[in-house]
Order: structure tokens, then C-alpha cells, then sequence
């Protein structure tokens, strides 16, 4: 008896030292994605021809079987892997995420699930999603895969809210469509190298509770097939089973302009927020509302001082490379990491929180000042109590500031700033 007593503790104790060192894993992964703070976002497939952003689609009621000849004449013959994932690295990007398949139901790699796939359905006859992954190792940028949940194309797929989306009860069958989507995965983490992250999208097609998704079952599977590769759900609700990160779309974490991101945001978890640079995801020919290259800098601090990660999108022209908007733009971008990227890769968010000035982000003892508006009067105050400063000074030049401690925080001199984007002050804490 005592000898069955003994097996079950040993047994009980390797569970759980797996169940630990599991944790230990998921722990180190998710705050080595924290640590990587800005990825860039692609939404590229064969609606870039029309030009009129992904959804078009839907949104123009584009017959299925049409819609599916542009593969056809889909050659995007300036595509370099290689120049997108260099200008990415220069633009201090960390990681990559590259829709494999969106909405539309076209698989950008050489699946073996589909004929409806870049190599086998167009002239180009290259797998783009293996050239990029060779290409991002390369750069030590990790890619990450979008997967789009919902389908436009597909016969079994069960159309859910699409109004516009073609829905046959003959042909459906959930059964074929999440055996089908689990292959898909199964391939794009077999195939292409550590994956860092699948993204997934569209869920929301079905928002009856009724409506079973199986993503424990699925879930599953990716963290069997690479156990680092994390997993985040466009569902625009709070993460849910094993979901690793939580994403907010076109908004920063606990703001919700855009409509999208009513969820609490979760305390323990890393935080995405993905942005487009102008209005749209995919490559659209009349949108050039562009943010300008300033302000993107500053979403991308704030997002860093609010503790979440930017994934900043890019949609690429039918001819493979990247609008020359956005390439402006990451240049810019590039040069204020260079000269800044110690105050945010590796932070988190400060202890002192948002301010109408701007955000703190912090690594240990040091705490980082983005001043990104304007402050009246030449002092500044940071709320925080309980901790003490011993140190101010500017961060681009060193200069030591003269600061004072009052009863709800400090008030810092400040110099006369200099008219950038983001003023740093580097504050070490006691
Ligand atoms: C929305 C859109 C989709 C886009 C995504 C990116 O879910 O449906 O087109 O890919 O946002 O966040």
C-alpha cells in the first residue's frame, strides 16, 4: 500500500513539475514578447489588386467564383522578402505579422489544404510566407501568423452575422471546416520555423453563445505542435483558456474610439495594440489619410508608457512592395528608436501612470519621462508617492535637473525643451 501511496506522490509531483515548468515557459515567452514592444503588421493577399482595402470583397458584394480569378493575374513581381524585413529591422521592428490567410479564404503559402493558394493558383508560383520567414529569421525577427476564423470562399464554411457572405445549409459543414482550419495551422507550424504567435481573427462572425468554436481543442493543438508559440484572439473580448496576450484593435488599452475594445483590460497579461497607418489594413488606392510619422512615434510611446506592445500595420501594393507613405514612415520611426530604444524595449509601464503630458515606461529602478505634450510653466509634476528619486536628468544629453519632493509627488525643473516629438527625462528610483 505504501508503495502505491509513494508511486502516486512521484507520479503527482512530475505533474506537477511539468505543469510548473510550463509555466516557467509561458512565463518567459510572454515577457520576451513584452520585451520586443513594436512589430509591424502585413495585411497582404489578392484583394491588394483592387485596391480598396481587404474587406472589398464584401463590402463591393463581389461574387465568390470572380472574386477568386484575380489569383490569376496575381504576380506581385517586385516582392523582396528580404528589403521589407531590412527596412522592418532598421525601423526597429522586433517581430512581423503576416496575414497567412484573411477573410477571404486565400492562403498565402504553399498549403497543401486548398488549391486556393498563392502557389498553386497564381502565375507568381512562390510561397511568400516561406520566403518571409527565411527572410525574418535572417533579422532575428520573429514572425508571427494572422488566421482568419471566418471565411468568404469556402462552401463548408457556416456563415454566421455575414450579411453580404454567400451561405448554403447544403453544403456547410462545421465538422470539414475546423477539420480543415486545424490542418492549415498544423502546416504553418510545422513548416516554417519557431512561430512566435498566431493571431486570430473573425470570430466575431458568430456571436451566439451557442455557436461552438472548439478553441480549447484547437488551442491545444498549436501549443502541442511549438509550445513557445503564443496565441491571441482578435475576439475584441477579454482573453480567454489559454490565450497569451490580449489585443485591442485601433485603440490603446482602455480606450475604445474606435468601438471595437469594451473589454476590462486584463492586469496580467501582455497587451497589443494593433494600428493601421492610414485607414485601412490591406493596400487601398484612394486612402492616404495618413497619420504622419510624429504621431505614430507618439502612439507607439504611449502605447510602450500604457504597458502594451504597437503593431503597427503596412498594407503592400499589388506589385509587392510597400507604399512609399509607409516607408517614409518607417524611416522616422527607425531614427527615433535608434536614438531612443533603450527607453522602451525591454519596459514596462511606468509606476507612474498616463498623464496629460505623456507616459512613463520603467526597466527596475529606472523610470523613464515621456514628455510628448507640451508642459505650461517649466515644472513638471509625477504623481508618486511612496518611492523616493534621487536622480534627474535629460535623456538625450545627461543634464542633471533640479527636482522637489511635495506630499502627492515630485516637481521637476525642467530646461527649456527642445521642440521633438518626445522630451525624455531618465528619473532613477531609490
Ligand atoms: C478587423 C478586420 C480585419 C483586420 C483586423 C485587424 O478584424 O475585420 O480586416 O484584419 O481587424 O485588426
Amino acid at each position: 500500500m505504501k508503495r502505491v501511496v509513494f508511486s502516486f506522490l512521484a507520479l503527482l509531483a512530475s505533474f506537477v513539475c511539468v505543469a510548473q515548468s510550463i509555466t516557467d515557459e509561458t512565463r518567459q515567452i510572454r515577457e520576451e514578447f513584452q520585451d520586443r514592444k513594436f512589430g509591424i503588421f502585413l495585411h497582404w493577399g489578392i484583394y491588394s489588386m483592387l485596391a480598396d482595402g481587404e474587406w472589398v470583397m464584401h463590402n463591393r458584394h463581389l461574387d465568390r467564383d470572380e472574386y477568386a480569378k484575380l489569383a490569376g493575374g496575381f504576380y506581385p513581381s517586385l516582392f523582396n522578402a528580404r528589403e521589407w524585413t531590412q527596412l522592418f529591422k532598421e525601423a526597429g521592428a522586433k517581430y512581423v505579422t503576416f496575414t497567412s490567410r484573411h477573410h477571404d479564404g486565400f492562403s498565402m503559402w504553399a498549403t497543401k489544404s486548398s488549391p486556393y493558394n498563392i502557389v498553386d493558383a497564381t502565375p507568381f508560383k512562390r510561397d511568400v510566407v516561406g520566403e518571409l520567414a527565411e527572410a525574418c529569421s535572417e533579422q532575428g525577427l520573429k514572425l508571427h501568423f494572422y488566421y482568419s476564423h471566418m471565411d468568404w470562399q469556402r462552401t463548408d464554411y457556416p456563415t454566421g452575422n455575414c450579411k453580404n457572405c454567400p451561405h448554403d445549409e447544403a453544403t456547410t459543414n462545421w465538422d470539414s471546416y475546423y477539420a480543415f482550419m486545424n490542418r492549415q495551422l498544423t502546416e504553418l507550424l510545422t513548416n516554417y520555423g519557431p512561430i512566435g504567435a498566431i493571431w486570430f481573427d473573425g470570430m466575431w462572425d458568430h456571436k451566439e453563445k451557442e455557436f461552438d468554436w472548439r478553441l480549447e481543442e484547437q488551442y491545444a493543438l498549436i501549443k502541442k505542435l511549438q509550445p513557445k508559440c503564443m496565441i491571441g484572439n482578435n475576439h475584441h473580448g477579454a482573453p480567454i483558456g489559454v490565450e497569451d496576450f490580449q489585443l485591442f484593435e485601433q485603440d490603446l488599452p482602455g480606450q475604445n474610439t474606435a468601438g471595437f475594445n469594451g473589454a476590462e483590460v486584463a492586469q496580467n497579461l501582455p497587451l497589443e495594440t494593433c494600428m493601421t497607418m492610414n485607414n485601412t489594413w490591406g493596400y487601398s488606392i484612394t486612402d492616404s489619410n495618413y497619420k504622419d510619422g510624429d504621431e505614430l512615434i507618439r502612439r507607439l510611446v504611449k502605447a510602450a508608457g500604457m504597458n502594451a506592445n504597437f503593431l503597427l500595420n503596412i498594407g503592400p501594393r499589388p506589385d509587392g512592395k510597400l507604399p512609399d507613405q509607409a516607408v517614409e514612415r518607417l524611416k522616422q520611426i527607425g531614427e527615433f528608436m535608434k536614438a531612443n530604444g533603450e527607453t522602451i524595449y525591454g519596459t514596462r509601464g511606468g509606476c507612474v501612470p498616463p498623464q496629460d503630458w505623456g507616459v512613463t515606461t520603467q526597466k527596475g529602478k529606472t523610470l523613464y519621462i515621456h514628455i510628448l505634450n507640451k508642459v505650461e510653466g517649466g515644472q513638471l509634476f509625477l504623481p508618486l508617492t511612496g518611492q523616493t528619486i534621487t536622480k534627474v536628468t535629460t535623456y538625450s544629453d545627461n543634464t542633471k535637473l533640479k527636482f522637489q519632493h511635495e506630499k502627492e509627488g515630485f516637481i521637476i525643473s525642467l530646461p527649456e525643451l527642445p521642440n521633438t516629438v518626445d522630451c525624455i527625462l531618465k528619473a532613477t528610483l531609490k
